[in-house]
Parts: structure tokens; C-alpha cells; sequence
């Protein structure tokens, strides 16, 4: 089986290429048979080509890959992000990677939270319009479709029962943008009808959040349309001691395919220094290992991590004296 890597830009680079050595290990100690490609998708190719996303790139991962590991994109040379919205949304919607599986783990325990990854306010519908060198009038529109919103929901409460959760909140904003909330509300209460072992709750995004910050550990399951998941998943790893810490999955129920990435970006304000934090890419490949099916070698990889993670090794926005690879190394003495 092979894996496919995408480092991207920035601290991207940095974290994936420090986290290769423990799959190697992993594979070899375990006998998984894994391999790795590392594609070189991101600014320098889209700068030098100007290709994001290669031609044939999404045939060429369903054919030839298990799983995609991806660093982060972004690059202050384009400002615009064209190159990272054309490759993260590309390979999101191209290989339908519709879950989006952010887990925050926090010190009660785990709250899973699933961001809806493929329409909302990301569907690219909109439009803008100019006078005289600037922006009049402008439009972002929030598009979702039933089957969408159906699947989605229908997958993210089959995922909580098998992991034995009986609570699962729907967060949503009905009162002020009517139209898709109410399709969101109906979709959940269908489908929670379905699976008598889970208990719904409903909340305004707003007020979620804030009771997200006061009391997390009211919560074990959360479902989110797309802009609302990405801005609670970053709450989430502030709760959990920085966005160094949180990894998340993205995956099609329907064919298995899935791409782990860290939430956090290419961070440029520490980029080249060897000090950017690859606990949250390491953990990326303990859920891509658990993903795979290879349950023993992603808890140790995970267990090493967390325990890693107190000690000096760790990077300084963790508060230790680490640095990238210096902390991968201590994992991996770890699992040795
Ligand atoms: P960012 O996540 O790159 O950085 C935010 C802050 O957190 C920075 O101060 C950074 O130094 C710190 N940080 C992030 N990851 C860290 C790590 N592993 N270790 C230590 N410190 C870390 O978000 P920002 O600055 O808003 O965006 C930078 C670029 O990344 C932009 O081009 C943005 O569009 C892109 N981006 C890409 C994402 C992706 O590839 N999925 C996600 C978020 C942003
Ligand atoms: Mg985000």
C-alpha cells in the first residue's frame, strides 16, 4: 500500500518530512507494507508551472494510493491563496471528501467534532462586481443540498455510535440564516430518529461556541456546516494548547479515501527556524494508521507522541526547547 505526501509550503515541509521516518519505522517494526510518494503540489511548483493541482492528480491518488498525508499550503509570494484553494479544495471535493473528522482532545477526554467539507459558504458560488478599480458589490453564497447535508449527517452518527458516544449536538445559526439552517435541523432530526442510541441537542453557533469554552466536557459529538467547523475547530485547538496540537481527517465514507492533514497552515512567521510543532502531523499519521486498519502501531505512535509532548523535546509554543525533528526523534526513541 502506498501513501501519498503532499508537504505543501512553509512549516508544511518542515512537520511532514520530520514525521516520515516514524512510518518508515512503524511499517517496518509492524510489517505493514507501507510505501510513501512525496508530490510536490504547492507555491514553488504553481510559481515555477503554474500548476496547482496536476492534471490526472485525482485519478492517479484513487489508483495508486491508500491515503493522502498533507503538510499545509499557503505562501505569503501569493497572496491570494489560489495555489492552496485550487489543491485543499480540489483534492476535497475531487476525491469527495465530505467528513471532516477534527478531534479535540482535551483533558476530560475527546470531543469528536465533523465539519461538513464540501458545500456551505466553500461551494464557490458568487460572484463580485467592480467600478472604477474597486469592489461594489459582493457575494458569497451558502449553497447546501439535501443529499449533502444527508450523507454527511447520516455518516458522522454512525461514526458516534460505533465509538460508543450517546450525545451528538448539531450546531447551526436557523435563527439569522434561515433557509439552510432549517434544511440542517430537519436532516439531523430525521436522521438522529434512526439511531435511538444517540441523544440530540441543537444550539446557535455563537452561543455553542461560548459554551464550548466554558464547559467542553458538556459535549461528545458535533456536527458542523463547513464555516462554522472551521472556525470552532480552531477554538478547539486553542482549548487543546495550540494549533501545533490538532490533526484532523477527511474522508469519503463511500470509498474509504482519505487525506490527514494538521489544521494549523504554513505558519510563514516561523517557517525555515525548525522550531514549527509536528505533534499535530504526527497524530494525522496515527489516525491515518488507525485508518488503515493498523490499530497497534497508531496507539503507539499516539501514546509516544502525547508522552513526548511533556517532556523538553517539546517545540517552544508547547513551552519546551524542542525542535521539529529533535521532537520526532524523541518519539520515535520513544516507540524503539
Ligand atoms: P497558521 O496556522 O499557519 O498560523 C497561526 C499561528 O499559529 C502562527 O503564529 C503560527 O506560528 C502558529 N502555528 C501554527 N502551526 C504551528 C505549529 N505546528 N507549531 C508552532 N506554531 C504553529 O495560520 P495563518 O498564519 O492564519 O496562515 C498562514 C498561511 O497558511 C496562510 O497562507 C493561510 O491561508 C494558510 N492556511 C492553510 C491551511 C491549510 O493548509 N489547511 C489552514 C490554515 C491556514
Ligand atoms: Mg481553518
Amino acid at each position: 500500500m502506498r501513501i501519498a505526501i503532499v508537504p505543501g509550503d512553509g512549516i508544511g515541509k518542515e512537520v511532514v518530512s520530520a514525521t516520515l521516518p516514524a512510518l518508515t519505522w512503524l511499517s517496518d517494526t509492524f510489517g505493514l507494507g507501507l510505501t510513501y510518494d512525496v508530490l510536490d503540489w504547492g507555491a514553488d511548483r504553481w510559481l515555477a508551472e503554474g500548476t496547482g493541482l496536476p492534471d490526472g492528480a485525482i485519478d492517479l491518488l484513487r489508483k495508486e494510493y491508500a491515503a493522502v498525508l498533507l503538510g499545509a499550503l499557503g505562501d505569503p509570494r501569493i497572496p491570494d491563496m489560489a495555489h492552496g484553494r485550487e489543491i485543499l479544495l480540489g483534492l476535497r471535493t475531487g476525491l469527495d471528501l465530505y467528513v471532516n473528522h477534527r478531534p479535540l482532545d482535551l483533558a476530560h477526554g475527546t470531543v469528536d467534532l465533523y465539519r461538513e467539507n464540501t458545500q456551505g459558504l466553500y461551494s464557490q458560488v458568487g460572484g463580485a462586481v467592480s467600478g472604477q478599480g474597486r469592489i461594489t458589490v459582493a457575494m458569497d453564497e451558502c449553497v447546501y443540498t439535501r443529499d449533502t447535508v444527508e450523507r454527511f449527517v447520516r455518516n458522522c452518527l454512525l461514526h458516534l455510535r460505533a465509538a460508543g458516544r450517546r450525545k451528538v449536538t448539531l450546531v447551526h445559526k436557523a435563527n439569522a440564516v434561515p433557509h439552510t439552517g432549517r434544511l440542517w435541523q430537519e436532516v439531523f432530526r430525521a436522521e438522529l430518529a434512526r439511531v435511538p442510541e444517540l441523544t440530540g441537542a441543537e444550539e446557535y453557533v455563537d452561543a455553542f461556541c461560548y459554551h464550548l469554552v466554558r464547559d467542553a466536557f458538556a459535549y461528545e459529538g458535533v456536527l458542523a456546516p463547513n464555516m462554522f467547523g472551521d472556525i470552532i475547530s480552531d477554538i478547539g485547538a486553542a482549548l487543546m494548547g495550540g494549533l501545533g496540537l490538532a490533526c484532523s481527517a477527511s474522508v469519503c465514507p463511500e470509498t474509504g479515501f482519505a487525506l490527514f492533514e494538521p489544521v494549523h497552515g504554513s505558519a510563514p512567521d516561523i517557517a525555515g527556524q525548525g522550531i514549527a510543532n509536528p505533534y499535530a502531523t504526527a497524530m494525522c499519521l496515527a489516525m491515518l494508521l488507525g485508518h488503515l486498519g493498523h490499530a497497534d502501531a497508531a496507539t503507539l505512535l499516539r501514546d509516544c507522541v502525547l508522552e513526548a509532548g511533556h517532556t523538553d523535546a517539546a517545540t517552544p509554543d508547547l513551552g519546551g526547547t524542542g525542535t521539529t525533528d529533535g521532537f520526532m526523534s524523541a518519539v520515535l526513541a520513544l516507540m524503539d
